[in-house]
């Protein structure tokens, strides 16, 4: 069936493409588009076009599989000049999201017509790329140098409402009747003399024309965000050419700028980072018609850190959650915190003051287990006691009714054994959120030995409900995420002991793209995170810090010192304390270089992502960037530890961690499966 079909409405020319899924500009429908507009050009019994999609979305953009290969005529960007220089109009009529592409060929279009569910955004720069079919110049033309400039830059999508505000559709339609309203527009607009055309108009630019200082503005306020990105800085270059040149010369920009990012290393990342959170949602092995468990009430276990914010997932999504605690004040404190993390958003505008009450009138919180038993799924969130784990899961079992699914949040025990506690280890899992768990959007879940493919598929289907990204992880202590950080952490403490300071190791990760380093993060965190007073035997340098009062940011100083703004500086009693069991550990002391300490602290990581690939713990490399990525703010440029290993060469890698053999210590032993790919020129993502 061909993927562009057409038909007539008296004199108006409907050209419809049916693209599934997501109806990608690829070869096909742009020549179909190509053919069919050329058709509408010459039919002198045409008198206007509307163009629209069918299935769940109007065209979410360009192939994406596409990018790397040969490319085949015709282009997009000629594909939307025709539609452009079409002699009659042509209305978009969209639905579903028009991304990307999709958007260039609605600005090429002379008018856009949408639903009011629709979204509208340019969102290459999650690529790594920038609009390359005209959107850079093309939109601010239409909407106007500030709303084009933060829409391409930051690549979020407009409502279909906020894009009638600013310009960039011209009606909405209801849902229901979007072909029908387009086709009247038509109708409507056939015999007006003059038919806009995006490319020619300048009165939206001319403000910003008048006003050179408007990009150096937004890149100063913007700065963070663009650190160590390629695109965001060519996507405010692309459209500062829109206002300082013609048309043609613009475009002439884009295209040289488009294809240096897209022949370039970071939008390639970036594409495998894409495909690889939709492949971290599959399961190898598991039938897609295996059946799901209605999860409908969900209970916590323990209000605490992570309890409380793993209920706000389900809160929000509209799950009623029962909240169980072992002491009322620890219950009252959880609940005041669900309650406080909501008001914070809904004065900052996130949520109405409805919504936060309807999410609080959704919690349940009790001291009574009794309460949980007719949960669909609970999952406990305890101190980190394998005994207490096992006490939590046997009176669970007991109590909560047979089929339900029993988890654990555990960051690194064992979750067979907590499910041999169980008369149903087929219904336990591991779900591992990452703290703040109702913001971060990492999830790893752990499958048992056990665990069964129904209830594997239900707490993948229940994560995306809950706009989590999943990654399958077998059972290893700390998983796929923790497991590897423990490397890091290892070698940053050792590299204390041989000279360098935390603010070198933290700057080396910083300058490789990291939003901090390792010291940086303890202070955050909290150096007394399991530390006692009556406990400290001052044998590590963080014992002794917080025997000092040096417990991190909450206390003014840990590594660092901090100033009223939190911002931290390097600290002369740190440093003296370092000195102190560096000068007790007899090694050598010596200068390290960024680079150096990179190999250091990174090697070893992907030493261990290949161990934890080579015994099947994780189902793909890929998966391990998607960790990675969404849980320890690992660069996306760089597209996750395993893709930056395949770039820079694992033999590089091999070499590297060779090279530091007596640093990294007799206990350490390189992964066989790294070893193999380097020797055979292999690379860990196909
Ligand atoms: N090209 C190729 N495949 C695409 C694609 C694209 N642009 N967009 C989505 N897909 C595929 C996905 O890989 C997925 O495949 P799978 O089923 O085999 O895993 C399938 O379509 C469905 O996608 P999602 O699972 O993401 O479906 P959702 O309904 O959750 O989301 C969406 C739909 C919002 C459209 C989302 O897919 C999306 O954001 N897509 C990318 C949009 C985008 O980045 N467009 C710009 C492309 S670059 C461009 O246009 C360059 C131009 O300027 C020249
Ligand atoms: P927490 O100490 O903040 O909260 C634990 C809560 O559980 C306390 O409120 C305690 O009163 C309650 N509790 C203890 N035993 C109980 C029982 N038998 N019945 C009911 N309630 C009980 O701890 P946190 O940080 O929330 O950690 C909980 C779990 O989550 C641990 O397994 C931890 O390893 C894991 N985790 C923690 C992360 C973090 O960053 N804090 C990240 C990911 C996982």
């Amino acid at each position: 069936m061909s993927v562009i079909t057409t038909q007539r409405i008296g004199d108006v020319f409907v050209i419809i493409a049916d693209n599934p899924p997501v109806n990608a500009l690829g070869q096909a429908v742009r020549a179909g588009l190509a053919e069919a507009i050329g058709q509408a050009a010459d039919d002198d019994g045409i008198s206007a076009v509307v163009i629209r999609c069918d299935g769940r979305t109007f065209f979410a953009g360009a192939d994406i599989t596409e990018f790397g290969k040969p490319p085949v005529g015709p282009s997009l960007p000629e594909v939307v000049d025709l539609i452009e220089q079409c002699p009659k109009p042509v209305i978009a009529a969209i639905h579903g999201t028009a991304l990307g592409g999709g958007l260039e060929v609605a600005l090429g279009c002379h008018y856009r017509i949408a639903i009011a569910s629709a979204k509208l955004g340019l969102p290459e720069v999650k690529l790594g790329l920038l609009p390359g079919a005209g959107g850079t110049q093309r939109l601010p033309r239409v909407v106007g140098v500030a709303d084009a400039l933060s829409m391409i830059v930051s690549g979020d999508p407009a409502t279909a409402k906020r894009a009638l505000e600013i310009g960039l559709i011209d009606r909405l339609a209801d849902s229901e009747s979007l072909a029908d309203a387009a086709i009247s527009f038509a109708q409507e607009m056939i015999g007006r003399a003059d038919h806009p055309v995006s490319s020619q108009r300048n009165d939206r630019i001319a403000e910003a024309a008048n006003d050179p200082q408007v990009f150096d503005k937004f890149i100063a306020e913007n700065s963070r965000r663009l650190k160590g990105f390629d695109a965001p800085r060519a996507c405010i270059e692309a459209v500062r050419a829109a206002v300082e040149l013609p048309f043609e010369q613009g475009i002439k920009r884009e295209r040289e700028l488009f294809t240096t990012l897209v022949t370039g290393t970071q939008s390639k990342a970036m594409r495998h980072l894409f495909f690889a959170e939709r492949l971290a949602a599959k399961i190898d092995g598991i039938p897609a018609d295996t059946p799901l468990i209605d999860i409908a009430r969900v209970g916590i276990l323990g209000a605490g850190t992570m309890g409380g914010g793993i209920a706000m997932n389900f809160l929000s999504a509209g799950l009623p959650v029962i909240m169980v605690e072992r002491e009322q004040a620890a219950l009252d404190r959880g609940v005041a915190t669900i309650r406080k993390n909501y008001e914070r958003s809904a004065a900052r505008g996130r949520l109405t003051g409805e919504q936060v009450e309807r999410a609080m009138a959704l919690l349940t919180p009790t001291l009574e287990y009794d309460d949980l038993a007719e949960c669909d799924l609970v999952i406990e969130a305890v101190f980190e006691l394998m005994q207490i784990k096992k006490d939590v899961f046997r009176r669970l079992d007991a109590i909560v009714k047979p089929g339900a699914i029993l988890a654990s949040n555990t960051s690194y025990l064992n979750i067979d054994e907590m499910a041999a506690e169980t008369k149903r280890p087929e219904a336990v899992v591991g779900l591992h959120f990452f703290s703040p768990a109702n913001i971060m959007r990492l999830l790893e879940v752990v499958r048992g030995a056990k665990t069964s493919p129904s209830v594997l598929r239900t707490v993948m289907a229940l994560a995306k409900r809950i706009g989590k990204i999943a990654v399958v992880s077998g059972v290893c202590p700390g998983f796929i995420g923790n497991r590897m950080l423990s490397p890091r952490q290892r070698e940053a403490q050792k590299l204390l002991l041989e000279g360098a300071s935390p603010w070198e190791v933290d700057a080396a990760l910083t300058e490789f793209g990291f939003p901090m380093g390792p010291f940086q993060m303890a202070d955050l965190a909290g150096l007394d995170l399991g530390w006692t007073a009556e406990g400290s035997t001052s044998s590590t340098i963080r014992e002794v810090l917080c025997e000092q009062g040096r417990r991190g940011q909450k206390t003014s100083k840990g590594f660092y010192d901090y100033d009223a703004n939190r911002r931290g500086s390097p600290s002369p009693e740190t440093e003296a304390i370092i000195a102190d069991f560096a000068a007790r550990s007899d090694l050598p002391q010596r200068k390290f270089s960024g680079e150096e300490i990179r190999e250091r602290l990174l090697y070893p990581m992907v030493n261990e992502g290949a161990k934890i690939l080579e015994e099947g713990m994780a189902q793909r490399a890929s998966d391990i960037d998607i960790v990675w990525l969404n849980g320890y703010g690992w660069p996306g440029f760089t597209g996750g530890p395993m893709f930056w290993a395949d770039t820079i060469g694992l033999q590089t890698v091999l070499d590297g961690l060779k090279r530091h053999a007596d640093a990294l210590g007799s206990d350490f032993t390189v992964s066989a499966l790294l070893k193999a790919k380097a020797v055979a020129g292999e690379s860990f993502n196909p």
